[in-house]
């Protein structure tokens, strides 16, 4: 990309944050209830590690983050701790673990509010997404240091998506109102990145539900930029999702070998 054609953020940000301490947040305090029953979604095993352990370490791979802030379910702060006690992490990374809220979004907050001043630069990422590869974590902080507010990782959609009007009750057929271009979507993976003081703002000013944080940044009318994000990186929602998540483990685990 040309210096032109850069969203604007780029030109009001300061010219190069190369050494900008960067901090990865984790949303870990959701129930997981479309996994079905079982203890909390991030400390179900894959592999035989919990999957939020993946995540930290995930995070932890890149050079760039040497502080992980891991929002744990309210009643499992312990229980975390404890585990990230006995999981061993790279030398240059610290973790903090504070309970999480009621939504993702108050999660995501309670963790911002135990950032200690220096980390100018924020990733959150689910620890429901395990497997993101270290190359997606790098080039998110990557533009984030170039000068972007905030940084979503990304990917084109297989199936083509249509909007519908929703059923007025339950059985009933849903027209169909509109059939949005696929090759101009994009599904939106984590982490995210953002210069901390845009999603602090984001976060006081924006109450409306929300499903990402970026959304919220928009929602303050700043540009939002989009990097290639990964198939690795996808949600652990439905028990099927499980299946493929030991499945890329074992393809990694065979890979390593060779
Ligand atoms: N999350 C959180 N606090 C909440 C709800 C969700 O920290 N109150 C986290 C989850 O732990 C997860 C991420 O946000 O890492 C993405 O949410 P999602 O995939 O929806 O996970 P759950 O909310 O746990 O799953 P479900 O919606 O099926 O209950
Ligand atoms: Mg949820």
């Amino acid at each position: 990309m040309s210096d032109e054609s850069r969203p604007s953020p780029a030109r009001q940000a300061p010219a190069t944050r190369t050494n900008t301490p960067t901090a990865a947040v984790i949303p870990a305090a959701g129930r997981g209830v479309r996994l079905g029953p079982g203890a909390p979604k991030a400390l179900r095993a894959l592999g035989g590690t919990p999957m939020l352990i993946h995540a930290v370490r995930a995070m932890a791979a890149s050079r760039g983050v040497s502080l992980v802030v891991v929002v744990a379910p309210p009643d499992g702060a312990a229980e975390v701790k404890n585990l990230l006690d006995t999981h061993a992490l790279p030398e240059w990374t610290d973790f903090l673990v504070v309970p999480g809220g009621e939504t993702r979004q108050e999660s995501v907050r309670l963790g911002l509010d135990a950032l200690p001043p220096e980390y100018d630069i924020v990733l959150v990422h689910d620890a429901a997404r395990p497997l993101v590869p270290v190359d997606t974590v790098d080039a998110v902080i990557e533009a984030v240091r170039e000068g972007a507010s905030a940084v979503v990782p990304a990917v084109p959609l297989a199936d083509t998506v249509k909007q519908v009007e929703p059923a007025a009750a339950p059985g009933e057929p849903e027209p169909v109102v509109a059939t949005p271009e696929r090759a101009r979507l994009r599904a939106v993976q984590t982490p995210q990145g953002f210069d901390r003081a845009t999603l602090v703002r984001a976060h006081e000013t924006v109450t409306d539900d929300v499903t990402d944080d970026a959304s919220m940044v928009e929602q303050l009318g700043l540009t939002v930029v989009v990097v290639p994000g990964h198939e690795e990186a996808f949600k652990v929602t439905r028990p099927l999702d499980l299946v493929l998540a030991e499945a890329v483990l074992a393809r990694r685990r065979l890979n390593d070998g060779f």
